[in-house]
């Protein structure tokens, strides 16, 4: 008789939990949670593992021939329901819903149900029948696909996926400054926590307005007030204040993309901005471009490798050879001269010359050998020519060098017929070019064809008489 009782009991129980859930399933978006219910909500992450164990426990046993105890079930039926009734109240949190959470919702609720129509059958002592062992197979696929889309959810919707890249395709050449540069920062940074599925701080970030609504905080974004935008407060904390954006053990943004967001901020938060309707002098576009530039990291990790021992055996006491970063195959070469100067010093470099991205031969007696190396050095960044006796024609040779930034060529007797190689480098950044047989003229046409190549052609005239007029020891003689 009082099993009896308690069988009662345990079925109203189930019964009601199960009413509960389909009410919360269709009525959900008329319910307003108190935050106590909201509270409960928070223990869905810790209760759910519970109910899979057991389930799975339970219907392993049956398949094994076994009798599944009937403690277990109630335990395992009345377990799925209250996990499944408080992810309703967790997921209640969160509007509007994303496809994520939308998924595991249903699916987790279907779950729930399925397991109350077999624990009612069990009852009827059905359990053993061919539609009863279906049901428990449907059950372990709903476990796996709930559980699936709960890890997206609180994962990121890549959480199985193998590990990609991010969003680190070309910026445009003339980028929307929304779209194109502070919404990829938001969506590399930010965004995993701050979607429709996981929306931390009632914070959404998949497009402006929904970032202009802001969060719980309130103030997120103050168009044309960085310093009291919450966004940016959070950007500016200390990296272990609980508040600090992103949390803990999140890449923390670097200087420069926190500058873009403040700045673009300040200049009202527009999402129809683009780089060129900015004047030169904004400091947004500089930061803007800085971001475009390519992070050099990545162009070396495709180098041809180069083992340390190789490094050792060409490294002599007038020669150094290091990598720029220790895990990487890019090298920076420096020769100094040497009593008994032989150009097979450099032209050993030759195995090494897509490997070296700045070589510094500044001083050295270099003829055309010399230069043909420097030409095979096809990843070459950053040359030091200066002071060497390097003529127009052996400079037609960097034209092979598509990757060069800077170039140091000062004090050198090169003359108007290398200006044309200058003009035709496109990746050439700085140009130092004092000392040498350019004319003024020949030099005006090359800084009107390539307007944002920076040319150092000489000390300022102002500089020089200053360094003349306050040398001390003219003066003392
Ligand atoms: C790992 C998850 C996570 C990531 C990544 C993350 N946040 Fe948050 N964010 C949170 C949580 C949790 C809260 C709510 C708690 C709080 O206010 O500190 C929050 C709250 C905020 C708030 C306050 C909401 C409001 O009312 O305005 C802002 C602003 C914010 N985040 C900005 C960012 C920015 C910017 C980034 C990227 C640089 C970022 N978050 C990345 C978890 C995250």
């Amino acid at each position: 008789m009082a099993v009896e009782n308690k069988r009662i009991w345990v079925d109203y129980t189930v019964f009601g939990l199960s009413i509960f859930l389909a009410f919360c399933l269709l009525f959900e978006s008329y319910i307003e949670l108190p935050n106590l219910v909201a509270w409960i909500g928070r223990w869905h992450p810790l209760v759910l593992h519970f109910p899979i164990v057991l389930l799975l426990v339970a219907i392993f046993l049956g398949f094994r021939g076994k009798d599944i105890p009937n403690n277990l079930l109630v335990v395992a039926t009345i377990g799925t329901l209250v996990t499944a009734i408080s992810g309703f109240f967790l997921g209640s949190e969160n509007t509007p819903k994303g496809d994520l959470l939308f998924w595991h919702e249903w699916l987790g609720s279907t779950l729930a149900l399925a397991v109350v129509l077999w624990y009612w059958l069990d009852g009827m002592q059905l359990g053993k029948k061919v539609y009863s062992k279906a049901l428990q197979i449907l059950i372990i696929g709903l476990v796996g696909f709930t559980g699936h889309y709960g890890g997206m959810v609180t994962h990121g919707e890549d959480f199985l996926a193998l590990p990609t890249e991010k969003r680190q395709n070309k910026i445009p050449e003339n980028p929307l400054i929304y779209q194109d540069v502070v919404g990829r920062i938001l969506e590399n940074n930010c965004m995993s926590c701050h979607n429709p599925n996981k929306q931390k701080g009632e914070l959404l970030m998949t497009n402006l307005k929904e970032l202009l609504r802001g969060g719980e905080v309130g103030n997120t974004v103050i168009p044309g007030d960085a310093e009291q935008s919450e966004i940016i407060k959070r950007l500016h904390l200390p990296k272990e204040d609980e508040e600090h954006m992103p949390p803990d053990g999140k890449k923390p943004l670097n200087d420069l993309e926190i500058q873009i967001l403040e700045r673009w901020i300040d200049l009202g938060a527009s999402d129809t901005m683009r780089l060129d309707h900015l004047e030169d002098t904004e400091p947004l576009v500089n930061l803007v471009r800085g971001l475009m530039e390519p992070d050099p990291m990545e162009n070396w990790a495709k180098l041809p490798k180069v083992a340390d021992s190789t490094l050792q055996n060409l490294s002599t006491d007038y020669i150094t050879i290091n990598r720029v970063a220790s895990n990487s195959h890019a090298l920076s070469v420096n020769v100094f001269l040497s009593p008994k100067f032989d150009s097979l010093v450099i032209t050993n470099l030759q195995q090494l010359a897509k490997n070296i991205v700045e070589l510094d031969m500044s001083g050295l007696p270099i003829g055309q050998q010399e230069m043909n190396m420097v030409s095979s050095c096809s990843n070459l960044e950053w040359l030091e020519i200066d002071g060497t006796p390097v003529t127009d024609t052996q400079v037609e040779v960097l034209r092979n060098l598509r990757s060069i930034r800077l170039l140091k060529i000062y004090d050198t007797k090169i003359g108007d017929k290398s200006i044309p190689v200058f003009k035709d480098l496109q990746s050439l950044k700085s140009l130092y070019l004092w000392k040498t047989d350019i004319s003024e003229a020949a030099l005006e046409s090359l800084r009107l064809s390539r307007p944002s190549l920076l040319i150092n052609s000489g000390i300022d005239n102002e500089i020089k008489t200053f360094f003349v007029e306050t040398d001390s020891i003219t003066n003392n003689k």
